[in-house]
């Protein structure tokens, strides 16, 4: 038996923002997002918090796992509304566990929470773990700013995490806080981002520790069946998609949709790609992401 991820849940605001709403805004334009990123339209979080969006992908994932507790919970976020306690404690008020915590990896932070995840299972008592990426972004994004807002949306992914048929093959995780000042939000204030310094650092590290992983899991790349990448701009996964020599067929994109949703980007991915019937159980996949830290890292998973 491995560490398997036993279901997967998801919360996104129906509050749509498209483009051409920014349009109205800021000095912006359709094309330019959409060529510059992808990107068509986001989410927002109107009324919902971030502990309702947080409760509610939770309670979907223990839904479909047929639990209703779990024994801890983890939420990677970078955009929580307190210092502390953690959003994962709040949540712990409505989804039953022994313990929970945050993790703070900004976009690599699912990544990150499924490498925990798998020690946990395998070195402790902890049988069963809801992992939650969920962020409210719109909370720290300046509306003005052009170079950023256009770029980022809300919501959450949760996954359960026990033993079972598959498994996660093999994990890279990295950080380098010499680029900490390319991408950060300080305590009460907005997100600043570098996007021309961090596009780069973004396919290089990426591409580097898919690698890596490849080849840890020992597994072949026309093994991998699908790359569910974090979605931060469409130009990123199509150079990382064409470096690591992977048809763009098998990299699942949503972006367009939902923007950057940052930690919550790959479980919302995983998500849909399982609904849609492109996931399918036992599928070799290759997850991948990089965020503020800089983070970043790579998996690949037996779905
Ligand atoms: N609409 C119209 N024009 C714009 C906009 C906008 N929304 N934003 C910037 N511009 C202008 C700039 O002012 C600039 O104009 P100038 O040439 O007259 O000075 C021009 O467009 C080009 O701007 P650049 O910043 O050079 O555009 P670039 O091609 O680099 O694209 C982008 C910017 C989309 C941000 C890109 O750099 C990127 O995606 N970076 C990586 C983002 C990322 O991966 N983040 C990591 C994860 S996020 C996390 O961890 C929270």
């Amino acid at each position: 038996m491995g560490v398997s991820i036993k279901s997967i849940g998801v919360y996104v605001p129906s509050h749509v923002v498209t483009n051409e709403d920014l349009e109205k805004s800021i000095d912006t334009s359709d094309e330019w997002i959409t060529t510059r990123t992808g990107i068509k339209k986001r989410h927002i979080a109107k009324d919902e918090s971030i502990y309702d969006m947080a409760v509610k992908a939770g309670n979907m994932a223990l839904k479909k796992a047929g639990l209703e507790e779990v024994d801890l919970i983890i939420v990677a976020t970078l955009s929580p509304e307190m210092l502390f306690p953690a959003v994962a404690c709040v949540v712990q008020q409505h989804i039953k566990s022994r313990f929970a915590f945050d993790i703070s990896a900004a976009c690599s932070g699912f990544l990150y929470g499924l490498d925990i995840a798998k020690s946990y299972i395998e070195s402790s008592n902890v049988n069963s773990i809801l992992l939650i990426g969920v962020e409210k972004l719109s909370s720290i994004v300046d509306w003005t700013d052009r170079s950023t807002c256009v770029l980022f949306g809300d919501g959450a992914g949760a996954a359960v995490i026990t033993k079972g048929e598959g498994d996660i093959l093999s994990s890279v995780m990295f950080s380098d806080g010499k680029y900490k000042d390319l991408l950060y939000a300080e305590k009460c204030s907005f997100l600043k981002m570098n996007g021309k310094e961090v596009f780069k650092y973004a396919v290089r590290n990426m591409e580097a520790a898919c690698k890596m992983a490849i080849e840890k899991a020992n597994v072949s790349i026309d093994e991998i069946s699908l790359v569910i990448p974090h979605q931060a701009n469409i130009r990123i996964i199509n150079s990382l998609a064409q470096k690591l020599g992977i048809p763009n067929s098998k990299v699942y994109i949503n972006i367009q949709e939902y923007a950057n949703t940052s930690a919550a980007s790959i479980p919302i991915a995983m998500y849909e790609a399982f609904e849609k019937g492109i996931l399918k159980r036992k599928d070799k996949i290759l997850l991948t992401a990089m965020g503020g830290g800089l983070t970043w890292g790579a998996s690949v998973l037996e779905f």
